[in-house]
């Protein structure tokens, strides 16, 4: 069932996603050759609970950790560890969740590590522009695999492969809620979208075919031809004007 957010919700996600949008500006500031996972990791945790908010993902299905940080080839779902060691020419997607006054906010950015390749930012920046074409879908009257479609169209001028075993989802008073939201071109319509949804929508976007598994740790999933992998995420909410990102601050 896909809830319809009062004013009042929509406030407190609101709330909830300029705190988070803050979080990732201070840990984007910290990916440098030299620091490990678990230090932003550690980072997030701290400054999601100063703001007074919680950090949704640790021991969310036994994830044991705030922030889930993947590199290169790592798609998403990554377990910091003070064995791994950021060098220059990485890329790293953070992903983060945070609850505040009951609810959720999640939101994903990938960073550049020190000086990388220009593939790699490309990689990096049309994995955004995935999202924002997928957003200029999201207004009321549009059908939810719009989204897909958008985001499909996009990736594609660039060869890229688009993540279909992982998809965005609803979001409020829980981290996943209805409805899934695929990054894919998918025929049937899904439900229409309607002022007061709040959405997770999040392109995984990789350099090769759009194939992943699952590693031994049974968390961190990868690119199965090991090609990097980008990853960008807002929580928004459907109006009946223009949607409004709610992890987003600049
Ligand atoms: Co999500």
């Amino acid at each position: 069932m896909i809830t319809i957010k009062s004013t009042r919700e929509i406030e407190l996600m609101r709330e909830a996603g300029k705190i988070l949008a803050e979080v990732h500006e201070r840990l984007g500031e910290m990916v440098k050759p030299g620091v490990t996972t678990w230090e932003i990791d550690k980072k997030g945790e701290e400054l999601i609970r100063k703001h007074g908010c919680i950090p949704s993902f640790l021991n969310y299905n036994g994830y044991p950790a705030s922030i889930c940080c993947s590199v290169n080839d790592e798609v998403v779902h990554g377990i910091p560890s003070k064995k791994r060691i950021l060098k220059e020419g990485d890329i790293i997607s953070l992903d983060a969740g945070v609850i505040c006054k009951g609810y959720h906010s999640d939101a994903a950015r990938t960073w550049a590590v020190g000086k990388i390749s220009p593939e790699a930012q490309k990689l990096i920046d049309e994995t955004k522009e995935c999202f924002f074409k997928a957003l200029a879908v999201c207004t009321a009257g549009h059908h939810l695999n719009e989204i897909g479609a958008a985001v499909e169209d996009h990736a594609s001028l660039f060869g890229y492969g688009v993540v279909r075993e992982l998809v965005g989802h609803g979001i409020g008073t829980s981290l996943h809620e209805d409805p899934e939201v695929a990054n894919f071109r998918q025929h049937k319509k899904g439900p229409l979208l309607q002022a007061g949804m709040t959405l997770a929508v999040e392109p995984m976007i990789n350099m090769g075919t759009h194939e992943v598994r699952w590693c031994d740790d049974n968390w961190t999933v990868v690119s199965k031809d090991g090609s990097m992998s980008a990853h960008y995420e807002n929580t928004i909410v459907i109006t009946d004007g223009e949607p409004e990102i709610l992890s987003l601050t600049r």
